[in-house]
């Protein structure tokens, strides 16, 4: 048990698959793994563990941003000893040059975020996906004859602003799409020492307007779920 997640000590896998919502770690395990127990459900935040294809995999949810994913990332690497976290999640792009179900492996994670100088004295803007895993993720992709784009992602701690010009940070790294997470995840892991990638769909074209419907999510989900499921037993 760690302060934010009530598992035993063995309960918890080597690999993390690690959905934004809580509800969609529970449609993981429920719709891909056999075996499942519910190992943690402190705050609604589901923790599952069961078989893949034969092979224990844990999926839980991160919560929403920079401080959540940051949390619970850490308490998995430290107190349960994860070796690899891949965070699979939606993102809304800057560009029309994305379309809606785009799946995106991230590179590199951009931010404003103070999260990783604060945290662990890493002063970097920029900080990359960690370990073998994103190239795992494109290797599987392939296999899977699955489109995916390798891109830079900028990491945001707003989801409102006053101002929809897309923020200089985004621009500078070349990112062509938004999230919460990432950019913490990779400095737990660079810290740490372990792996930690993240597949995103695109759920939202922002200057569009377009989104990805409630029903469609599913669907749209999936794919990227089969695909970190994949990798998982690469
Ligand atoms: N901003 C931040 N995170 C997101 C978005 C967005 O527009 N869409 C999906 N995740």
């Amino acid at each position: 048990m760690s302060v934010h997640i009530a598992a035993k000590i063995g309960e918890i896998a080597k690999t993390v698959l690690q959905p934004g919502d809580p509800l969609r770690a529970k449609y993981i395990a429920e719709n891909f793994l056999t075996d499942i127990k519910l190992v943690s459900q402190t705050r609604n935040i589901f923790y599952f563990t069961g078989l893949y294809k034969g092979k224990e995999v844990s999926v839980g949810a991160s919560g929403m941003g920079a401080p959540s994913i940051g949390i619970y990332s850490y308490e998995l690497f430290t107190e349960y000893d994860v070796e690899t976290i891949i965070r699979i999640g939606t993102c809304g792009a800057y560009t029309t040059d994305l379309t809606l179900f785009d799946v995106l492996n991230v590179e590199n994670a951009a931010s404003e975020s103070t999260y990783a100088k604060f945290a662990w004295g890493i002063e970097d803007e920029l900080i990359a996906n960690q370990g073998i895993s994103f190239e795992k993720i494109n290797e599987t992709a392939k296999e899977l004859s699955l489109e995916t784009k390798s891109v830079n992602i900028h990491t945001s701690d707003i989801f409102y602003r006053k101002d929809p010009a897309i923020p200089a940070i985004a621009t500078k790294y070349n990112c062509p799409a938004v999230e919460m997470e990432a950019f913490a995840l990779f400095a737990n892991a660079r810290y740490l020492g372990k792996n930690a990638s993240t597949i995103l769909t695109v759920s939202d074209i922002i200057p569009t307007r377009e989104q990805i419907s409630a029903d469609q999510r599913e669907r749209a989900l999936r794919t990227m779920m089969e695909l970190a499921l994949e990798t998982t037993v690469k």
